[in-house]
């Protein structure tokens, strides 16, 4: 059963063959999901996932069914052994394999508790669909990765340059109104170390990415002829970037450092200042929704340099090739990710 809930479904090479099936269909609408159903689970909100998810589907000659936990759905308990006398009225071992029953694949979106770094890089609730589907399950953002997102990212930094190999990319920390999870850097970091560029990761002491990750993307790199720089030094990381990717993320531990932590470095707010450190053509990226004048200024949304809107068409595009992928193994796509990644 194939999934896609992270970077290493895919591996360096299947990551190479989405972007490139990603591209080759821009500007065109293809037939190729024609009666297939995709059940979508959202524990949290969207806007570009929800939408383009449903563009996917119904641009294919396919459909979905959008469910929205606690909102005319029960809400689900995922713990083993829970005795469930809350406000879970269903546990995800039932619910999981009848949605299945239903639909030709998955699609859930469920975010970090936030509260302990370990729990949630042990995504409990995308591995539980994953375990229990009888369809293939692909995560539209966990508590650990947002892998559709990194690969929009890519494909954004690969159209804009031609190459990603070797290609310094800074992602800078951002400041926020509370602490934010950590998938969305998780996934640059880890997608952008699959392509081979330069990963340059700056943020304040404190905030440092989990070590799963870390060591994740270490390997990645290791196989790409990619590098990885962490740091502490925004305007060093930033010098001569081609892409400059802004995000706001939690502590590494919700109790080390206090909910205020993400509000005492203003500093870090993405300026013009920080884009003129970088290359004269580099790109910004972030993944939105974006605080204006909170994480980034109005003037680097505003720049002519800005490809946030280019970044999520992206999703629209990356996301039809995974289900593609997915769901129509005698199409384009003819990896077998296991065979192909680099890590197994
Ligand atoms: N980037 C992203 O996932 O956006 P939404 O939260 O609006 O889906």
């Amino acid at each position: 059963m194939k999934h896609f809930t992270g970077i290493s479904d895919l591996g360096p090479a299947g990551l190479q063959a989405v972007l490139a099936q990603a591209a080759a269909w821009k500007g065109t609408h293809p037939k190729h999901l024609v009666d297939r159903l995709l059940g979508m689970v959202f524990f949290n909100p969207s806007l570009r996932t929800r939408a383009s998810f449903e563009a996917v589907m119904a641009r294919g000659g396919g459909g979905a069914i959008v469910l929205e936990v606690g909102n005319g759905v029960w809400k689900l308990e995922d713990r083993l052994g829970a005795v469930m006398d809350g406000d879970r009225a269903e546990h995800v071992k039932e619910a999981v394999p009848v949605l299945a029953r239903y639909v030709d694949a998955l699609a859930v979106r469920t975010f970090a508790a936030n509260v302990d770094d370990d729990a949630d890089h042990a995504d409990p609730v995308m591995n539980a669909f994953r375990s229990l589907s009888t369809v293939p399950v692909v995560s539209m953002e966990s508590a650990r990765e947002h892998p559709c997102q990194g690969l929009a990212d890519l494909l954004t930094v690969q159209e804009t340059f031609g190459k990603t190999k070797g290609l310094p990319v800074t992602l800078t920390w951002a400041p926020h109104i509370k602490p934010l999870p950590k998938a969305v850097p998780n996934s640059f970091l880890l997608t952008a170390a699959a392509a081979g560029c330069e990963v340059r990761v700056a943020h304040p002491k404190g905030f440092e990415l989990h070590p799963s990750v870390l060591a994740e993307a270490k390997a990645y790199a290791a196989a790409t002829g990619g590098k990885l720089i962490f740091t502490n030094d925004q305007d060093a990381a930033l010098e001569g970037s081609a892409a400059v990717y802004a995000k706001a993320w939690g502590p590494s531990t919700a109790a080390g450092l206090g909910a205020d932590a993400v509000t005492q470095h203003p500093g870090w707010l993405t300026s013009r200042r920080h884009l003129e450190l970088a290359d004269k053509e580099a790109i910004f990226l972030h993944c939105l929704p974006v605080r204006r004048n909170v994480e980034v200024a109005d003037a680097v949304l505003d720049h002519s340099s800005c490809r946030v809107v280019d970044e999520a068409e992206n999703r629209f595009h990356v996301q039809r090739a995974i289900l593609d992928w997915l769901l129509n193994p005698a199409t384009l796509l003819h990896f077998d990710a296991k065979a192909l990644s680099l890590l197994s």
